[in-house]
């Protein structure tokens, strides 16, 4: 059966001391409130990595980046590497949130390399996909979301596909409280499924965790995690106040 996963990303916020904080309140919330067969994962600023991932291993849950570089090593001033966030007990790392898509021009080709550098150093990369507005106002969602993941995604071995997580995370709905309808978000997760089963066959893709993204919180995760091809939730602004990210990680 396929792994549930409720993971935050914190993107930029949070110093040293309120990123502790934070990790032990979810730690302390998960002592009395440990949400069964679902894995709980927080991806912090990679400063806090090391921090995150001890404090997330003692605690039984689950550590990755937010970004990782596409290179090996070297002269890469401000980069950092997949054996450097392997090196700190971290698991996981995102590739191609939207907010990199737009704001750093990473492209399709590029996050192919990234995803591919991530798997060569054992990281479970959790690939980011989902069109703006305009993209869906014209109804072309479901051709651009079957474009990111194929060109990103499709030249792996099936070995290496087995290890990926897919995030779908409508751009219109990142931060703008307005959240995919649980009908929209099955209906782009089964067509996910689809385009993966047609590459990797369908039990490769039965396999493949999707999760949603998009203003997911503790009064909405519900609905949404209740479609049988929406896996859990990659949560960004909720993922910040412990009470509510636990509450969304119990929410299957
Ligand atoms: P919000 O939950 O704040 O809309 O962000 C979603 C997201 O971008 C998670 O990666």
């Amino acid at each position: 059966m396929r792994k549930k996963i409720v993971a935050g990303n914190w993107k930029m916020n949070k110093t040293f001391n309120e990123a502790e904080d934070l990790l032990f309140d979810i730690a302390d919330l998960l002592k009395n409130n440990r949400p069964a067969d679902v894995e709980i994962l927080v991806c912090p600023p990679a400063i806090y990595l090391e921090l995150s991932a001890d404090i997330a291993h003692e605690n039984g849950f689950s550590c990755g980046a937010q970004n990782l570089s596409q290179h090996e090593a070297g002269a890469f001033t401000g980069e950092i590497s997949a054996a450097m966030i392997a090196s700190t007990g971290a698991k996981y790392v995102i590739v191609g949130h939207s907010e990199r898509r737009t704001y750093f021009g990473e492209d399709d080709v590029l996050l192919a390399a990234k995803v591919s550098q991530a798997l060569k150093h054992e990281l479970v990369p959790v690939y980011c996909c989902g069109e703006v507005l305009a993209e869906r106002e014209a109804e072309k969602h479901f051709t651009v979301v079957g474009e990111q993941i194929q060109k990103a995604l499709f030249h792996l071995t099936a070995e290496e596909f087995s290890r990926v997580v897919i995030a779908y995370e409508p751009v219109w709905a990142i931060g703008t409280g307005r959240t995919a309808s649980p009908a929209q978000a099955q209906e782009m997760h089964a067509f996910i499924r689809k385009v993966l089963a047609d590459k990797f066959g369908q039990a490769a893709a039965e396999e493949t965790t999707i999760l949603y993204g998009g203003s997911c919180n503790a009064a909405n995760a519900a609905e949404l995690f209740a479609n049988p091809d929406v896996d859990g939730g990659l949560i960004g602004g909720a993922s910040l106040k412990a009470e509510d990210f636990v509450k969304i990680a119990s929410s299957f």
